[in-house]
C-alpha cells in the first residue's frame, strides 16, 4: 500500500496513455504486454545492462551532487548499448537514480537525441531547417529519402534502412538548425559534419556507409558509429589513447565560421567596453 509519504510510482498503462494523447503520428516508446497487463515488476523486466554498465551507471551518477542530474548522460549510456531507449532502458535510469519511469520517460520524449525506436548503425541527420532547406537541405532529404527506400516508397523520418544495429544500416531523420548555417546545406553523420552537401554527394556518403566505409567529415572528429558515439556523449572516453584524444580536442571551427572574428582582428576592431555600472532589468547593478 502506498502511503501519503511515499512517492507514487506511475501505473502500468500511465505511459501509453501519456502517448496516446500526442497523436497517433508519434513515434512511441513500445510498452510490453507485462505492462499491459498491470503485472510488471524490476525483476520481471529483462535487463540488457550488465554489471559493467550498472557499474559504469554508479559512475555517473557519483560525478553529481545530485544523482537524478546524471540522467541524461545515463540516457546516451543507455543509447550506446541498445542504440536507443528501450522501456527497460527507461527502467534502468529510473531504479540507478530513484526516479519515477514516469520522470525519465518525460525526459526521453522531450529531447529529440533519444531515439524511441532502434536506431541503425549511422543516423545521417539532414538539416531542413529555413536556411539549409532554401539552399538544398530538402532536396538532400527527399533524395535521401528516396535512395533508401524500397518498393518506390520513401524513407521516412527516424525509418532505418537495413536492420537496425546491423553492419550499414542508416536511420535517416529531419533535424533543425545544426548551427553550421554559414555551412548551408549540411548534414550529419553520427553528428559529425558534411558541409556544403549536395544530393548527388549525400547519395554518395550513405552508399558508402553501407559499403562498411567512414568517409571523412569535412571537420571535427573521424565517422564511427551512433553506439559509439552515444558512449562519448554519456562521458567514457578512452583516457590513454592520444590519437582519440587528438582527433576529439582538434580544431572543428570552418573558416567560414570565423571570418567575422577574422575580419575584426585584422582591422583592430574591438567591442566597447562594458561600463562598471550598468543597470540590469529589476533595479540590479551589474558587479
Ligand atoms: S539552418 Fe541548417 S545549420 Fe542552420
Amino acid at each position: 500500500m502506498t502511503t501519503s509519504s511515499e512517492t507514487p510510482r506511475p501505473g502500468p498503462r500511465q505511459a501509453k496513455q501519456t502517448f496516446a494523447a500526442a497523436g497517433e503520428d508519434v513515434d512511441v516508446v513500445e510498452i510490453s504486454p507485462v505492462h499491459e497487463e498491470g503485472m510488471l515488476t524490476e525483476t520481471e523486466l529483462a535487463d540488457p545492462f550488465g554489471p559493467d554498465i550498472e557499474q559504469q551507471a554508479k559512475e555517473l551518477a557519483a560525478r553529481y551532487p545530485q544523482a537524478r542530474s546524471a540522467l541524461l548522460p545515463m540516457l546516451h549510456l543507455v543509447q550506446s548499448v541498445q542504440g536507443y531507449v528501450s522501456q527497460e532502458g527507461v527502467a534502468f535510469c529510473a531504479r540507478q537514480l530513484d526516479l519515477s519511469e514516469a520522470e525519465v520517460s518525460a525526459v526521453v520524449t522531450f529531447y529529440t537525441m533519444y531515439k524511441r525506436k532502434p536506431c541503425g548503425e549511422h543516423l545521417v541527420s539532414v538539416c531542413t531547417n529555413t536556411l539549409c532547406a532554401a539552399l538544398g537541405g530538402d532536396a538532400i532529404y527527399a533524395k535521401l529519402a528516396e535512395h533508401l527506400g524500397e518498393d518506390g516508397k520513401p524513407l521516412g523520418h527516424e525509418q532505418t534502412a537495413g536492420t537496425p544495429g546491423e553492419p550499414g544500416s542508416i536511420t535517416l531523420e529531419h533535424a533543425e538548425c545544426l548551427a553550421a548555417c554559414d555551412l548551408a546545406p549540411v548534414l550529419q553523420v553520427n553528428y559529425e559534419y558534411f558541409d556544403n552537401q549536395t544530393p548527388e554527394q549525400a547519395v554518395e556518403l550513405v552508399d558508402a556507409l553501407r559499403r562498411g566505409e567512414k568517409p571523412a567529415p569535412t571537420r571535427g572528429a573521424p565517422l564511427s558509429d551512433f553506439k559509439s558515439v552515444e558512449r562519448q556523449l554519456a562521458g567514457f572516453f578512452p583516457e590513454e589513447d592520444d590519437v582519440f584524444r587528438a582527433d576529439v580536442d582538434g580544431p572543428s571551427q570552418a573558416v567560414e565560421t570565423l571570418r567575422g572574428a577574422q575580419l575584426a582582428a585584422d582591422r583592430a576592431w574591438t567591442a566597447p567596453a562594458m561600463a562598471d555600472d550598468v543597470p540590469l532589468p529589476g533595479g540590479e547593478e551589474a558587479k
